[in-house]
């Protein structure tokens, strides 16, 4: 893997650069802006090169349609304030666009496309849109480690058109978990959650073999309840995927992992609502479920003191409520007060696991925090991540 940081000549050279920018956005105002300072680095260093640099990004999963709501502006915006510095926000057709028409005027080094999955070329890692991508530019950076687990246009399939290189968050975090796969030590335990079931439900299995603990919370808990015979109400869960479960818990027995589910949950009418305690027998039809109970809490603080690694991706529940934060908030304490003491070694990761503790003030307290959610769970899964794997 070539690392931009060791390029000399990017004097005039336009950089495409790839960064994940999908940030949490509420009624068009950034919530947690952390994604967007993991990469100040890669930005002042490519300025500071001279280079001019074409942001590409997404946000949300507008699935190759034009979304207003899912616009780049708003980030442009905290970027430009941040680094002090102008930025335009190209919405033109990307396939009307050439080279030339990027950087008129010498007001601007920076120039963003506006969200590339806009574009249903970008999912299908599609060959002319990437060559045309190619063609706007010079180099390519990737410092999206957070998208490399995706096979898309402008993570993976655009190298083949242009010199690619790793941007110096991408490094970071690849040092980072390589040093975590390779040092670590046992009991380890891996606290799963969030809202992304699809992405995640389907890596557990490959995980058993390496951790002692598996806990399952947030919305893939859902499943593993609905499986197990309880009524979850209206709860998100993903379809079909009674015989991924059934092979994570015989998995689990071979390899001695234990998979550990909500024992209690905390329910809702709707995501404003206020929260209520409820065994699993007790949830009624129109029940949300949205954090955990004060047993399933009491019990995955009980693993969490007897293991020497925690590694935790997605919240426990839907923090963005406050009255269902309490769950995601109780595992960050008990982690944090072992981390303090020199007990746990702790990483962290996901875009909401890191807006969650950035808002509890949190993300020092962790010996290494990860921009990444899905492609933080591939990579520990031992996967090679397509992305990665396009800049090898
Ligand atoms: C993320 O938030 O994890 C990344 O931006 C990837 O998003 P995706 O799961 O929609 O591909
Ligand atoms: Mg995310």
């Amino acid at each position: 893997m070539n690392n931009i940081q060791d390029q000399e000549n990017l004097n005039k050279k336009i950089v495409l650069l790839r960064l994940d920018l999908n940030v949490p956005i509420k009624d068009g105002i950034i919530t947690d802006s952390t994604r967007i300072d993991k990469i100040l680095p890669v930005i002042e260093f490519l300025l500071k090169k001279k280079s001019k640099i074409v942001v590409i990004s997404h946000v949300g999963r507008p699935k190759g349609k034009v979304n207003k709501d899912l616009s780049l502006k708003p980030i442009c915006e905290n970027l430009e304030q941040k680094i002090n510095q102008k930025i335009k926000l190209i919405k033109e057709d990307i396939f009307k666009l050439k080279k030339g028409d990027l950087f008129t005027d010498s007001k601007h080094q920076i120039v963003f496309l506006e969200n590339i999955r806009f574009y249903k070329e970008e999912e299908k890692n599609d060959l002319n849109f990437s060559k045309h991508l190619a063609s706007l530019a010079d180099l390519f950076v990737n410092d999206a480690f957070s998208c490399s687990h995706r096979a898309h246009a402008s993570v993976s399939k655009i190298t083949e058109f242009l010199p690619s290189f790793a941007g110096l968050q991408l490094e970071t975090e690849i040092n980072a978990l390589k040093k975590v796969t390779t040092e670590i030590k046992k009991p380890i335990t891996c606290i799963i959650g969030g809202s992304k079931i699809s992405t995640k439900i389907g890596i557990i299995k490959n995980l058993i073999p390496k951790f002692d603990n598996i806990i399952i919370v947030g919305g893939m808990a859902n499943n593993i309840l609905n499986y197990k015979g309880n009524s979850i109400g209206k709860s998100i869960k993903e379809n079909n995927c009674e015989t991924i479960i059934d092979d994570i818990f015989k998995t689990s027995k071979n390899h001695s992992c234990s998979i550990i589910y909500p024992e209690d949950v905390m329910v809702g009418k709707t995501m404003k609502d206020k929260s209520k305690i409820k065994e699993l027998n007790e949830i009624a039809n129109d029940d949300l479920i949205l954090d955990i109970g004060p047993k399933t809490i009491k019990k995955i603080n009980d693993i969490i003191e007897t293991s020497e690694t925690v590694l935790w991706n997605g919240p426990a529940g839907y923090f963005e409520n406050p009255n269902f934060a309490n769950g995601t908030y109780e595992i960050a304490k008990k982690i944090i007060k072992k981390n303090k003491n020199n007990l746990i070694y702790s990483v962290a990761g996901g875009g909401d696991t890191i807006a969650f503790l950035n808002q509890v003030n949190a993300l020092d307290d962790f010996n290494f925090v990860s921009t990444a959610g899905g492609a933080f769970l591939e990579y520990l899964e031992g996967k090679e991540l397509p992305g990665i794997k396009a800049l090898n």
